[in-house]
């Protein structure tokens, strides 16, 4: 390609305004705009003004200007290959777009190729790229006038001069100045228009920048030096020309005049002849133009950054009300206990589907993990409708955050929204008991771990009745309220949160809150809990886990709704193990006979109607470490209490027809009753 320009540029010599003769030398003072004498790509062109233009405005470019024909810059000499000397001189100037932004700088270039093939712009400065900057094989020598500082390239500042040898991290840089009269004047790249001398001596392979504003006389000293042998480092064949280009920023590049000689000194240019930048003020010139764009820009700024502005706004208001939490003075004694919104929505994501653990008679449940603590967490969204009572709630709910014991789920902390409060809990791998119990899905529990569990909820409820300061009265336990952690621990969950429906009373209904088989009488009759009451759930809860079935579903055999009345019909016809789930004698190891018995009869002794004649949840452990005896028990007095009990209550009918009606009998009871319904009095 090179070879095939030479002929059409020695056509173009006799044209030219310039001199542009010999194999040696050739002096522009101004270029022909008509008849280019350069070999030019990219964005360089020649203005009809005869300036050389390397860049404009337009970001992301480069300009190439190169003279057409290579120099032989070695020579044989005493058995060696030396590099001639050469000297170059040149005006250039460069007009930034804004006064304080602007990029990248003009580079004067020795290279193999006059097309500098594979160079990128912005910082590469059409000299090199990521690829190749730094590798030998570029045969490339550059004199860079910088006017940005790129950290990559440890540039000392975006007012330097640096020499480069195939890389643009310099192998010497300085700022740029000059010296006038033994005094050092500091100059601006990008604010005047400057005149450039680089001779570099073969004999030495000394090359020595000098840099003066147009106009001044050679300075003495020069700027920038370097010693090197130059024959190793470019190709035969070289050509001479610059490089420029622009970034984000941009700026204006031009070289006015330009001179050069092999082996000799460069023409001194005609400063009188070269031609001059376009008038800033005149119409149409760049810097007019500059204007328009910069005042069009400012204007397009403004509105941009006003519709942003804008944007932003909406953003942030949406934003708050999507992540909006109340907080009133009295919560703020809670505060180590409070989380935010946004962490909780972000844990899990969004309280996406995909995170859904299940819905319970208060709210969804949902899987989370929170960020900066990688913790495992479980969200309970409760709404409520009514301010009224919250307070007291919340901080009833909070004061249980203080609990602690290691079969209580751990309550780590709340947040409030409108209608709405969040309960974060401790993540239980294993979900809760009544997957195992009743989803054929799931592995069957043996003897040893179901006592186990049972073991470690009768102690987290003693802990709640009577572990802490002020009683705790669970008010649903159930096998579904029971969560399993990775050991098969078993965990009460859910503790206090039946006193939301006390506090969302409305006047004209009353509710009773707990699950239909494990309510114990006195709780449907008067609606109040207490201790005696999660006994009585307990013993159902017992039996629940002892026979497999739940406590209100109609035996397969004998018709009969109620668990209880089940187990005490087994027990009367002497063979009370009956009852139990047929799956525990399939374990093998050690006979759970006795253990199963005893389970049974605590079951039925704690769902004893009569609440005087339950046990404590005190006794209730005593009797399952063995460390006290059962009292003899007999099965026609429970049964006998038992049906007086419900009979007297009408209470067996409304079952009966509510467990016939409903394939699940097995429902949390929170709706409204009228108060015509007298066996559901409230105590409110
Ligand atoms: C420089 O080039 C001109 C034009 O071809 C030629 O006449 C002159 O001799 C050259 N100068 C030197 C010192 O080689
Ligand atoms: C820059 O030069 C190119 C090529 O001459 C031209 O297409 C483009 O419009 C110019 N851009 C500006 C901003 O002057
Ligand atoms: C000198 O350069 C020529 C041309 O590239 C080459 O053929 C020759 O081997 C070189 N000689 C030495 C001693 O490097
Ligand atoms: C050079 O001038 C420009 C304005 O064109 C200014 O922004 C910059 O800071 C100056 N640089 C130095 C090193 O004085
Ligand atoms: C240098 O460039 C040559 C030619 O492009 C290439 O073959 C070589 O792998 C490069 N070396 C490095 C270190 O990148
Ligand atoms: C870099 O240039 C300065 C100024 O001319 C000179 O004093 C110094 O020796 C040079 N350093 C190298 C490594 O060439």
């Amino acid at each position: 390609m090179a070879v095939l320009l030479v002929p059409a540029v020695l056509l173009l010599v006799g044209l030219a305004a310039a001199t542009a003769a010999g194999e040696n030398n050739f002096t522009f003072n101004g270029f022909n705009p008509v008849a280019p004498q350069l070999v030019l790509t990219d964005l360089a062109a020649v203005t009809p003004g005869g300036l050389l233009q390397l860049t404009n405005y337009t970001k992301q470019t480069k300009g190439h200007a190169f003279f057409p024909t290579p120099f032989r810059f070695k020579k044989p000499s005493n058995g060696r290959n030396r590099s001639l000397s050469f000297s170059t001189s040149f005006v250039f100037e460069i007009t930034p777009e804004y006064p304080h932004s602007f990029g990248h700088g003009i580079a004067f270039v020795l290279s193999p190729d006059p097309y500098l093939a594979g160079s990128v712009a912005s910082q590469h400065l059409g000299l090199f790229s990521p690829a190749n900057d730094g590798n030998s094989s570029n045969h490339i020598v550059a004199v860079e006038f910088d006017i940005v500082k790129n950290e990559e390239f440890d540039d000392i500042s975006d007012n330097h001069v640096g020499i480069d040898v195939n890389s643009l991290k310099s192998v010497n840089a300085t700022n740029v100045y000059y010296v006038e009269n033994g005094e050092r004047k500091a100059l601006n790249l990008t604010s005047e228009k400057l005149r450039a001398w680089v001779d570099y001596e073969g004999q030495t392979g000394r090359m020595e920048i000098t840099v003066a504003p147009a106009g001044v006389p050679r300075p003495e000293t020069p700027l920038l030096e370097y010693v090197r042998d130059l024959s190793s480092v470019v190709a035969d064949e070289v050509y001479v020309g610059f490089s420029a280009s622009t970034g984000a920023a941009t700026a204006m590049q031009y070289v006015l005049g330009w001179s050069f000689r092999l082996d000799g000194k460069a023409d001194e240019l005609d400063l009188s002849r070269l031609p001059s930048l376009p008038d800033p003020e005149g119409s149409g010139g760049p810097k007019k133009f500059s204007a328009i764009v910069l005042a069009a820009a400012l204007t397009l700024a403004a509105v941009t950054i006003l519709l942003l502005g804008i944007a932003v706004g909406i953003f942030m208001v949406r934003r708050r009300k999507k992540y909006a939490e109340v907080l009133e003075d009295w919560e703020e004694e809670y505060g180590p206990h409070r989380f935010s919104y946004k962490d909780l929505f972000r844990a899990t994501r969004g309280f996406g589907d995909g995170q859904l653990l299940g819905t319970g008679g208060f709210g969804r449940v949902y899987r989370g993990l929170l960020r900066s603590s990688k913790m495992d967490i479980a969200v309970k969204r409760i709404s409520h409708d009514s301010q009224q009572g919250m307070r007291e709630f919340v901080s009833e709910i909070v004061s249980m955050g203080r609990l602690r014991h290691r079969n209580l789920v751990q309550l780590l902390g709340n947040c409030r929204r409108q209608g709405e409060l969040l309960l974060v809990y401790d993540f239980m791998p294993n979900g809760s008991l009544d997957k195992f119990l009743f989803d054929p899905a799931k592995i069957k529990l043996t003897w040893e771990q179901r006592l186990h569990i049972v073991k470690g909820v009768a102690s987290g409820l003693l802990y709640l009745h009577g572990g802490w300061e002020q009683v705790v009265v669970h008010r649903d336990i159930k096998a579904s309220n029971v969560l399993l952690d990775d050991d098969l621990n078993g965990k009460l969950s859910d503790f206090g949160l039946a006193r939301l429906h006390d506090h969302d009373n409305h006047p004209q209904t009353t509710r009773v809150v707990g699950t239909l088989g494990y309510m114990a009488p006195e709780l449907t009759k008067t609606g109040k809990a207490t201790t005696a009451t999660d006994v009585y759930a307990f013993g159902a809860f017992l039996l629940e886990v002892a026979c497999g079935r739940r406590p209100m579903e109609v035996h397969p055999s004998s018709g009969e709704p109620f668990l209880v009345d089940w187990v005490l019909e087994c027990w009367k016809r002497g063979s009370i193990l009956e009852a139990a789930d047929p799956k525990l004698w399939t374990g093998g190891g050690k006979d759970p006979a006795e253990e199963i018995e005893l389970l049974l009869k605590l079951g039925l002794l704690c769902s004893h109607p009569e609440a005087a004649a339950r046990p404590t949840m005190r006794q209730v452990v005593q009797y399952l470490d063995g460390e006290a005896l059962l009292p003899v028990l007999s099965p026609g007095v429970l049964e006998a209490s038992s049906l007086a009990m419900r009979k007297s209550e009408g209470f067996d009918d409304f079952v009966v027809s509510l467990t016939y009606s409903s394939s699940s009998s097995y429902t949390t009871f929170g709706h409204d009753l009228s108060p015509s319904e007298s066996f559901f009095s409230g105590n409110h």
